[in-house]
């Protein structure tokens, strides 16, 4: 079985092969240039995407040493994402299914993010519970199996990734803030600071967007009319990310107490955080339990893990039509299939 992924949801152009099973090729083209506008630009995006796509397909079949009639689905993200840049990869997959009769996968974004801890060698037992912290999306599920995911929880304003990227913009740091603020808040104090977390009525809900006042007002009160100095952006850094691993690992704490799991999962491009990476282990160590978390080229965008979920659904004998539409959002209906 060779599969052919393709991923154009939002700031990366990536293709991946999977033969038999196993990521022979996955390619990521990242388009920096955004950080000269200090976040992603849609149409700018859906243009790269254009540019980029076939030649990046022809290099991974050729990576992969197979042509096109060699491959036997061809997957790629239908949404959620930019509209313009999902078109690019899905129309690019229709048009080669309808060319060459090969069966059409689309998959929905999340859920390739959520069955990314399958593409690592120690696989998520079903039940899992899956913190789903990517630049658009915060979520709590609970994975009963292939076809079954219960949304526990998510963020009623900015997702995580948000926080990350809109706070290092604030600190001046650029875009994509994540891998910065992890850089400076190395260096930094993470108590000198005391940013507060979140506390809602809902159980397994998440807030972030308070967090983010609280830094402004902070910097407002600090630095008006002052550049801020590097050892403060490295504890303002510190600080900030502390609160924000606070307020995802205690809800995935309460998840654990309320639902018997063997394992848990992180994935999105916010579980490459090394800070997290280590809490989220002690709490599974604590509870017993396997954590996966996907490699680093499998928490950010990325075709393989679009791949490996099109073949979940094809195994479970899903079929789709050249007419499915690609979407912009997630909706509740989305998980259902
Ligand atoms: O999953 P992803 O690649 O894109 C979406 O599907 O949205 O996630 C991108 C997000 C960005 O917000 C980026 O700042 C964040 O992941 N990110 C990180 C780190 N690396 C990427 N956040 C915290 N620490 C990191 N090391
Ligand atoms: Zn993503």
């Amino acid at each position: 079985m060779v599969i052919l992924g393709i991923e154009t949801s939002c700031d990366e152009t990536s293709v991946a092969v999977l033969l038999e099973e196993k990521v022979s090729v996955n390619l990521i083209s990242s388009q920096y240039f955004h950080e000269l506008y200090g976040g992603v630009v849609p149409e700018l995006s859906s243009r790269a995407h254009l540019q980029t796509l076939i030649p990046l397909i022809k290099k991974a079949l050729q990576k992969t040493s197979i042509s096109i009639n060699d491959v036997d689905i061809i997957a790629a993200t239908a949404g959620p994402g930019l509209i313009g840049a999902l078109l690019v990869g899905l129309n690019v997959a229709k048009g080669i299914s309808y060319s060459s009769g090969k069966v059409f996968i689309p998959v929905n974004h999340i859920e390739g993010h959520i069955f990314s801890g399958f593409l690592m060698e120690e696989k998520p037992s079903f039940p899992f519970l899956c913190l789903v912290v990517s630049g658009g999306h915060t979520l709590l599920l609970l994975v009963e199996d292939e076809l079954r995911i219960k949304r526990l929880g998510v963020t009623i304003d900015d997702s995580a990734g948000e926080a990350f990227d809109k706070t290092a913009k604030m600190l001046g740091l650029g875009y994509p803030g994540g891998p910065k603020i992890q850089y400076y808040a190395g260096m930094g104090n993470r108590t000198k600071i005391n940013f507060p977390v979140a506390r809602l009525n809902d159980k397994y809900n998440f807030s972030f967007s308070g967090l983010k006042t609280s830094v402004l007002r902070y910097l407002q009160k600090n630095y008006a009319d002052s550049e801020i100095p590097k050892s403060d952006i490295a504890d303002i850094a510190a600080a900030f990310q502390e609160a924000v691993i606070k307020a995802l690992t205690a809800n995935v704490r309460k998840a654990l107490t309320d639902y018997k799991v063997e394992s848990i999962s992180m994935v999105g491009g916010v579980a490459a955080n090394v800070s997290l990476r280590e809490k989220m282990q002690s709490i599974a160590n604590q509870h017993k339990i396997k954590l996966i978390i996907p490699a680093n080229e499998y928490c950010g965008d990325n075709a393989a893990m679009i791949a490996c979920r099109a073949l979940q659904l094809y195994k479970r004998g899903i079929k789709y039509s050249l007419n499915y539409n690609a979407f912009p959002a997630l909706s509740e209906k989305v998980f259902i299939h």
